[in-house]
């Protein structure tokens, strides 16, 4: 029984792509107990073998959250609600059940695009966020809530990723697919168009490693921790490396003329007028604050695609859940 005894977690949002992962992880360990809100989606089946409790709610439900939580435990929100009202209004419910239950430490998982629009290259923590489109801004709305409402009461820590990849999640879908049925000529060209642009891809095992390591992390947060988690030191992670590495791992030929790329100064103009709002192409999110504290990663960028391309492979053989 994974969930038996020990430090209690509770968990929303377990049932979409990073939670799915994050209980597969939490329910081998035996210190500590899992308690999930189980909202719309289904929760991973054995999760519930292995002796997590699960309580049905919605974070629009206060009544449901004062049920989830028990005094002490830790809450690691993976939710979203879209929009910016909705979303502020469903985290300000979750943080004031938490202050009435006596919730020792929340882990909020933000996004590392709350930078939006920035100008330098190397983005970190201390990064001054000029959000852009709708999402960043309401990620960083919900974080600054968190902070300045509850900060002097929980201990608040929150883990901005980058573009997560994994089995069952969507980033590298659309390549994926590109590559085994789209039109190679196509895909050549796109390739020559963004070969250098950097991907920011984290892989989904280091993101629920950081997590878990938020979890554990004994030393208490007295101010409000705020940490990226990206994968953007590893040599593969820009576009050409990664579809390369893609189109190995699905049996895919090489192309036969080699991948010229086109110069980054018009790569950059044009995701701009496809209205990305970091429009630099060699932008980098930099995890140094997270290393720096103690976070040991567990999977390099080509070990995640190893295993994304497996469950691809899979899933299209199975016809199974995408
Ligand atoms: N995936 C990425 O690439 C990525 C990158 C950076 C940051 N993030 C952030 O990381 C977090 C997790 O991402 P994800 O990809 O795992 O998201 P996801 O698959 O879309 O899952 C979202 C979760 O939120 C739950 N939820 C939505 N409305 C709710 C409500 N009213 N009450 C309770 N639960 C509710 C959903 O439960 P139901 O399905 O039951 O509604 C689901 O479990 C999100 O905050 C996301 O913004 C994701």
């Amino acid at each position: 029984m994974g969930s038996s005894g020990g430090h209690t977690v509770a968990i929303v949002g377990g049932s979409g792509f990073v939670g799915r992962h994050l209980l597969a992880r939490l329910v081998s360990r035996h210190d500590i107990r899992i308690r999930a809100l189980r909202h719309e989606g289904r929760l991973p089946g054995d999760v519930l073998e292995r002796g997590a409790e699960l309580v049905e709610g919605d974070l629009f439900r206060p009544a449901s959250l004062e049920r989830l939580l028990v005094p002490g435990c830790t809450v690691v929100n993976l939710a979203y609600v879209s929009g910016y009202d909705r979303g502020l209004e469903a985290m300000d419910n979750l943080g004031k059940a938490c202050v009435s239950a006596g919730v020792r430490r929340m882990i909020h998982c933000s996004t590392a695009v709350v930078a939006g629009r920035v100008t330098e290259t190397e983005v970190s923590e201390k990064t001054v966020c000029r959000p852009f489109k709708e999402y960043e801004v309401a990620k960083l709305a919900i974080e600054q809530l968190l902070v300045d409402r509850y900060g002097d009461r929980l201990e608040v820590i929150i883990l901005r990723p980058t573009a997560v990849f994994g089995p069952g999640g969507r980033n590298l879908l659309k390549l994926m697919d590109n590559l085994t049925d789209g039109r190679r000529w196509l895909n050549y060209l796109r390739s020559c168009l963004s070969k250098h642009r950097r991907m920011n891809l984290v892989c989904v095992d280091n993101v629920v490693g950081a997590l878990v390591w938020s979890i554990g992390h004994d030393k208490p947060v007295r101010e409000p921790e705020v940490f990226i988690v990206s994968d953007d030191e590893d040599p593969v992670n820009d576009y050409r490396s990664v579809e390369a590495e893609l189109m190995r791992l699905l049996g895919q030929r090489p192309y036969i003329f080699p991948v010229v790329p086109v110069p980054l100064t018009l790569l950059s103009i044009l995701l701009r007028g496809m209205g990305r709002s970091n429009y630099n192409p060699s932008t980098v999110y930099s995890c140094r604050k997270l290393m720096e504290s103690g976070f040991e990663k567990s999977v390099s960028v080509r070990e995640g695609l190893a295993d994304l391309a497996r469950w691809y492979r899979c899933s299209r053989t199975d016809g199974g859940d995408r």
